[in-house]
């Protein structure tokens, strides 16, 4: 039999750049495996993951008890798609909607259909029980969000590159700048308005925390003008920001949750919509759905990653170590005119770097901090977001610090 030879990371960077399209700019690393904080790369060098799939891997890579119970079940049934019913779904959807507090759950793959999905349903809500007439819904957004790659959504992205040449464009959207409530109650206000697709905490942008208070304000607003408050927690939810949702913080109620990435921790594409049965229940058979959302696979996955994220507190050891974390690079702040301001909420964090939006500098820097054994990836040309999985002790911690501290103080433009 023959043998497949070992290709070499430049091998394998050169396959993709030859047969791949180009639409990722990736860091110049090649990995093979991961455990728990750690990634090695082809050649075996092993680094500290800082970025863990832009918050899908919250609860470290392969964890034991969700690869078994992806291999278990892969083992017994993939899939039956939503024609027929499966012995997981159900038990699923149980667990799902008590562990977030909703009535019902829409189980679909990726975040961003996660997010058409909660689109689509506001929207028929708006016709069906708001009284909105055809085709008139409107949807506040916030400018600097992001929410997928799909046609809609990329139509009220205020990012260039996502849009240019995409259009023509999805209407019934308007964005008002994020974290300013004074606009934010005008837009609300007029007429035809259905929901507010909301980031709890920016992260694309560059990990924005908005200002205490705003989210529930906006609630309240939501409520005042009988707007559905839509929370996108795809990267802010399950632990990430030291509370099982980022809205916890303010203890804010969505009237739609979005959740997606860590849903699975990592292993697999899991998103959801959760809602309550006014809500939910606009959706009829036939109206919506996905061959492979709400699989056998995903339903076990699903209930593992969020066991995990329980048993294992990772909420509070975001919480604990976020404090840590942001303390150690405000001593950085301190002490190196190049990093200018840390930023965050429980692991998730970005330092900004003393140069324009469309420097190379965060970018540089990751690829220092990639030679001294700790994987992050820019943001913007000067933000660099730091999100570690969950599950890292404060011991790990500070050696990552140590390496950040390291590789800043020796970084030369
Ligand atoms: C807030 C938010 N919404 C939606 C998405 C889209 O998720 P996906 O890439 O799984 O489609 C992302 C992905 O980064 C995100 O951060």
């Amino acid at each position: 039999m023959e043998t497949m030879e070992k290709l070499s990371s430049a091998a394998l960077m050169e396959l993709e750049e030859k047969y791949g399209a180009h639409n990722y700019h990736p860091l110049p690393v090649v990995l093979e495996k991961g455990e728990g904080v750690y990634l090695w790369d082809v050649e075996g060098k092993r680094y500290y993951d800082f970025l863990s799939a832009y918050s899908a891997v919250n609860q470290g890579h392969c964890h034991p008890r969700i690869v078994n119970a992806m291999i278990e079940q892969a083992k017994k049934l993939t899939l039956t798609s939503r024609a027929f019913f499966n012995d997981s779904l159900g038990v699923y959807e149980e667990y799902v909607t008590r562990y977030f507090g909703f009535d019902k759950v829409l189980p679909m793959n990726t975040g961003a259909e996660g997010v058409e999905t909660a689109i689509k349903i506001c929207r028929k809500w708006a016709y069906e029980k708001k009284g909105i007439d055809q085709n008139q819904a409107t949807i506040v957004v916030c400018e600097g969000n992001f929410h997928g790659r799909t046609t809609t959504i990329v139509s009220f992205s205020s990012d260039e590159g996502s849009k240019k040449n995409f259009g023509p464009f999805t209407p019934g959207f308007v964005s008002v700048p994020y974290n300013d409530l004074v606009t934010l109650d005008k837009a609300l206000s007029q007429k035809n308005i259905a929901g507010f697709l909301v980031e709890p905490i920016q992260g694309e942008a560059g990990v924005f925390v908005p200002a205490e208070g705003y989210l529930r304000e906006a609630k309240k607003l939501c409520e005042k003008y009988g707007v559905l408050f839509i929370a996108d927690e795809i990267q802010t939810g399950i632990a990430r920001t030291g509370k099982l949702l980022a809205v916890d913080h303010e203890n804010v109620k969505p009237d739609m949750l979005i959740l997606g990435k860590a849903m699975s921790g990592g292993t697999f594409p899991v998103s959801a919509v959760l809602a309550n049965n006014e809500i939910m229940n606009v959706i009829k058979p036939g109206q919506h759905g996905s061959t492979f959302g709400g699989n056998p696979i995903a339903a076990k996955v699903a209930i593992a990653s969020l066991e995990v994220v329980k048993d294992e507190n990772l909420a509070e050891n975001a919480e604990r170590l976020g404090k840590i974390f942001r303390a150690e690079m405000q001593k950085l702040v301190e002490a190196f005119p190049i990093v200018t301001l840390v930023r965050g909420k429980g692991l998730l964090n970005a330092i900004v770097i003393n140069d324009s939006e469309h420097s190379s500098t965060a970018w540089d820097i990751c690829l220092k901090l990639r030679d001294n054994g700790l994987l992050a990836k820019p943001t913007h040309g000067n933000i660099i977001r730091f999100a570690p999985p969950l599950v890292m002790t404060e011991e790990q911690l500070m050696d990552c610090v140590a390496i950040i501290r390291k590789t800043i103080s020796e970084f030369k433009k």
